[in-house]
């Protein structure tokens, strides 16, 4: 069957400008690190990526190494617009990353030239796409000198093989450093792409504030905290969950007694708002209007729909946002601190 968009698809989204560019995101952007990986498209695969677009997302997310296997989501995902939007390459904002193990032997992970800019012709072959729209360094690489890592970012920019350089989880003081180096080889760093949730609260502590001077735009991901932030693990913990399929990423002890307490609380504030938990978890995230674009994953198309409805509701009391502080704190969840607190 053959995709047709759905005509209104502009209609409800809600678009930013990317820090002071020229570029719009969606408030709701979707990752494609979980669920998309394997052999090949599923129909629910191809279905939450033309619901996602009907719904006027037009930015999807992906890294070299987003599978399992690694590549298979960026392989799904080319296959997935071959099918059903290669007619929309313009409508579209695809990312790709490079910075985690990819292949074996010294050049298959970090922040190399050698690793970032082979890294970068490989996705471009799997998703059968002549450029990225954004291309980012995945992390920071303390043994890389950033002018090599950013200078490849840079190169990329200046081949055609990416519109806009990126960065991921790097500290407020090496999000500044990067921003000087890139700004001096005339490739202004567009976005910057951080963890951030109401329990994984870093970037309030100088990256914002950062971002916000060199104009740079902010994606925050797993704004959900990998689902935690939804009512999926109110009742128990379903077969089909993140937390069953994602090992070391998401164990088991994220959902202490603790956490789901400040889940519950936080849930029964949502219900009072007429939201869903999720659609609270991505108001919040969006109320800072530094944050361009809530970058959220799915397993299903219902998630997406739930998700974007959360722009109905961005609007907060004062009282509703002192209530959520006493459960909006650290929960011990952020995977990628190694990254952002280095350097
Ligand atoms: N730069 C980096 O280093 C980095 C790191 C991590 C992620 N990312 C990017 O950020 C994206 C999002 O990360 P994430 O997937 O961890 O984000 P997330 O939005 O915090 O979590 C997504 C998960 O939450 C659950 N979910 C989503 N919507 C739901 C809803 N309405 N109701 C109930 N459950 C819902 C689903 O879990 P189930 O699968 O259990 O159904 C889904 O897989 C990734 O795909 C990737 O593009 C980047």
């Amino acid at each position: 069957m053959s995709y047709i968009p759905d005509e209104k698809r502009y209609d409800g989204m809600r678009y930013n400008r990317c820090g002071r560019s020229g570029l719009k995101l969606p408030a709701v952007s979707l990752g494609l690190w979980n669920n998309f990986g394997g052999e090949s498209v599923t129909a629910n695969t191809r279905r939450m990526i033309s619901r996602a677009f009907d719904l006027g997302i037009t930015h999807f997310d992906l890294a070299n190494n987003y599978g399992p296997p690694p590549g298979s989501a960026e392989s799904n995902f080319g296959r997935i617009l071959k099918m059903d939007l290669s007619a929309y390459r313009d409508q579209l904002i695809i990312s790709t990353k490079a910075g985690y193990d990819m292949w074996p032997g010294p050049y298959g992970e970090w922040g190399s030239r050698k690793y970032l800019l082979a890294s970068l012709d490989q996705s471009l072959k799997r998703m059968g796409l002549e450029y990225v729209d954004i291309f980012y360094s995945h992390r920071f690489d303390p043994d890389t000198p950033l002018e090599e890592t950013l200078g490849a970012v840079a190169t990329a920019v200046k081949q055609g093989k990416a519109l806009y350089a990126g960065i991921s989880s790097y500290s407020a003081a090496k999000t500044a450093e990067a921003s000087r180096i890139l700004g001096e080889m005339g490739v202004p760093c567009l976005i910057h792409q951080p963890s951030y949730s109401m329990f994984n609260r870093w970037i309030e502590q100088g990256l914002l504030d950062v971002l916000e001077k060199e104009g740079i735009g902010c994606i925050t991901f797993s704004p959900l905290a990998q689902g935690m932030l939804t009512d999926k693990y109110l009742k128990g913990i379903p077969e089909d969950s993140r937390v069953v399929k994602a090992g070391n990423f998401f164990p088991k002890e994220f959902l202490s007694e603790e956490n789901l307490a400040k889940v519950r609380a936080l849930n029964e504030i949502a219900r009072r708002r007429g939201q869903s938990l999720a659609q609270m978890a991505l108001a919040w995230c969006l109320r800072d209007p530094r944050v361009t674009t809530v970058l959220a994953g799915a397993s299903r198309p219902e998630h997406i729909e739930e998700n974007v409805a959360a722009l109905n509701n961005l609007d907060f009391t004062k009282e509703e946002l002192a209530e959520i502080e006493t459960y909006a704190t650290e929960a011990g969840i952020n995977r990628w601190a190694r990254s952002s607190e280095a350097g």
